[in-house]
């Protein structure tokens, strides 16, 4: 099936899972959709998420796309249930996905979150882990510093390093946790220095892998995979600033897929 999978963040957060499905289903073709005009959604009342999703949601099916990937633990979190009732092809979020990975990290069932405001409100991650296992001892916390940061562009270094420390701290200093999830798509791209902060003994679970596995197999499902030979020609969109979109898009994506330096990028507005 020659229709592309279409993946959608409020930012650049859902690069990360737009570069493993491109890792692990190297012929399917993407598009993708960063609200990054209206990022950070992770703040917002559960009604606007709901609505703006629903909007990206409507551009990408006007492009005939054959799957959804919700590439944002916040709308997930808000919409994933009510889009499946109502949209006529697959949808997935990156809740399932996350929660099942850290349960197979965890040794002491003690598992960390940190997510946005909305994520952690909705405790959808917590319910998802005791739903699989009931003894779990779940912890999550709010970052609401870490997307903000991220959509400038600013994921290494000292001022990273500083914000990092200081948003990890209460976590740190009183939970025993041996798996920390990073329930939101930006924190991947602080993936080593909350490994750093957190130190070796923490498992850093993101949920992106796991994500894409499961594309995979509801592709094959709904007998949907592309068969064929050829190299996918990837697209991506954004609501805001297309130049700074650009630059971190090739930091994810350029030393490792230079064949995503051909993508058509362009600035939309929804
Ligand atoms: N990347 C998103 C998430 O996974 C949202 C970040 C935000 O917009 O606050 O939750």
């Amino acid at each position: 099936m020659k229709r592309a999978i279409g993946v959608i963040d409020s930012g650049v957060g859902g690069l990360t899972v737009a570069y493993e499905l491109m890792r692990q289903l190297p012929k399917e073709e993407i598009i993708y959709l960063g609200d990054t005009l209206r990022c950070p959604y992770g703040s917002r009342p559960e009604h606007e998420v709901k609505q703006f999703t629903k909007e990206m949601i409507q551009f990408l099916m006007e492009k005939n796309i054959k799957m959804i990937v919700i590439a944002c633990n916040t709308a997930t979190a808000f919409t994933l249930e009510e889009l499946r009732q109502t949209l006529p092809i697959p949808i997935i979020g990156v809740i399932q996905p996350g929660s099942r990975a850290a349960i197979n990290a965890t040794k002491n069932e003690q598992i960390g979150i940190i997510g946005t405001e909305g994520t952690v409100r909705s405790n959808a991650y917590t319910d998802a882990l005791k739903q699989i296992n009931a003894n779990l001892h779940v912890t999550a916390m709010a970052c609401p510093l870490l997307v903000p940061m991220v959509e400038k562009g600013i994921v290494s270094g000292d001022r990273a390093k500083k914000v990092v420390e200081e948003t990890l701290r209460p976590l740190k200093a009183t939970q025993n946790i041996d798996t920390l999830v990073l329930g939101c798509t930006h924190y991947p791209l602080l993936e080593q220095t909350i490994q750093e902060v957190m130190g070796e003994a923490v498992n850093i679970i993101s949920s992106s892998e796991e994500t894409a596995r499961e594309t995979s197999t509801i592709l094959e499902m709904h007998e949907l995979l592309y068969q064929g030979e050829r190299e996918p020609r990837h697209r991506f969109y954004a609501t805001g600033d297309l130049e700074l979109f650009k630059t971190i898009a090739d930091g994810i994506f350029l030393e490792r897929m230079p064949h995503v330096n051909q993508a058509h990028f362009e600035k939309i507005t929804l």
